[in-house]
């Protein structure tokens, strides 16, 4: 089985549990594809092989966290960085299932996140007025421990998007967004997510959405 490695901190617990079953022998003839450097170097101090997408025709399946979640399933991720590749796996998946606790559940995507979107270094200045006249106020991201932009793994800016009138067409703006040019990705998925797996706060119950 081929099965898309989520990234974040929740993803990565489930990497551990997986890895744990496979250094039991209770899982076998696994493959991981890697959505983030984290998750691939996680997956490989348990032994689990791991291959690039393009070296894979297919994903089994995928699993991965979010930032927020609609009642629709839609999507906010790329708190850290990582949603380009994760919603080229995620979308490769056959099957895509998201695991969150209960404080990613939102009313509105945009509640409580800004939309992460990752942009071509040398475009940032007419990205940001292009998102400005979409309604947006971005801000670029910084690291706390670094003076300057937060870089991700493909060497681009990320440019986190607050949308104060709310995004009331969470699938329009998702394309707009990725119609600038010097966009690569940003961090609303529409319509990918299979299922969402909400861990309440008890830490009992598990409910799919
Ligand atoms: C990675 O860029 C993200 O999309 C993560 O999947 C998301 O931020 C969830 O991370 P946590 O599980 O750490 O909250």
């Amino acid at each position: 089985m081929i099965v898309g490695l989520g990234t974040g901190s929740t993803a990565s617990l489930a990497i551990e549990e997986m890895g744990k079953l496979f250094q039991k022998g209770k899982l076998k003839d696994v493959v991981g594809v890697g959505m983030s450097y984290q998750s691939k170097v996680l997956a490989r101090q348990f032994g689990v092989k791991t291959a690039d997408l393009n070296d894979v025709n297919t994903i089994d399946f995928a699993f991965d966290g979010a930032d927020e979640v609609d009642s629709s399933m839609n999507l906010i991720k790329g708190g850290g960085a990582a949603h380009t590749m994760t919603k080229v796996v995620d979308t490769t998946a056959k099957q895509c299932v998201i695991i969150v606790d209960q404080s990613k559940i939102v009313l509105e995507l945009g509640q409580t996140f800004p939309v992460p979107v990752e942009v071509l270094p040398q475009a940032i200045s007419p990205v940001l007025r292009r998102l400005v006249a979409l309604g947006g106020v971005p801000e670029i991201r910084t690291a706390l421990r670094k003076d300057g932009p937060v870089i991700t793994d493909h060497g681009n800016m990320v440019v986190d998007v607050r949308f104060p009138e709310g995004i009331k067409d969470p699938g329009s703006l998702e394309r707009d967004i990725n119609m600038i040019p010097g966009v690569l990705e940003n961090g609303l998925f529409v319509g990918v997510a299979d299922s969402v797996l909400v861990a309440t706060q008890d830490g009992e119950d598990i409910s799919v959405v």
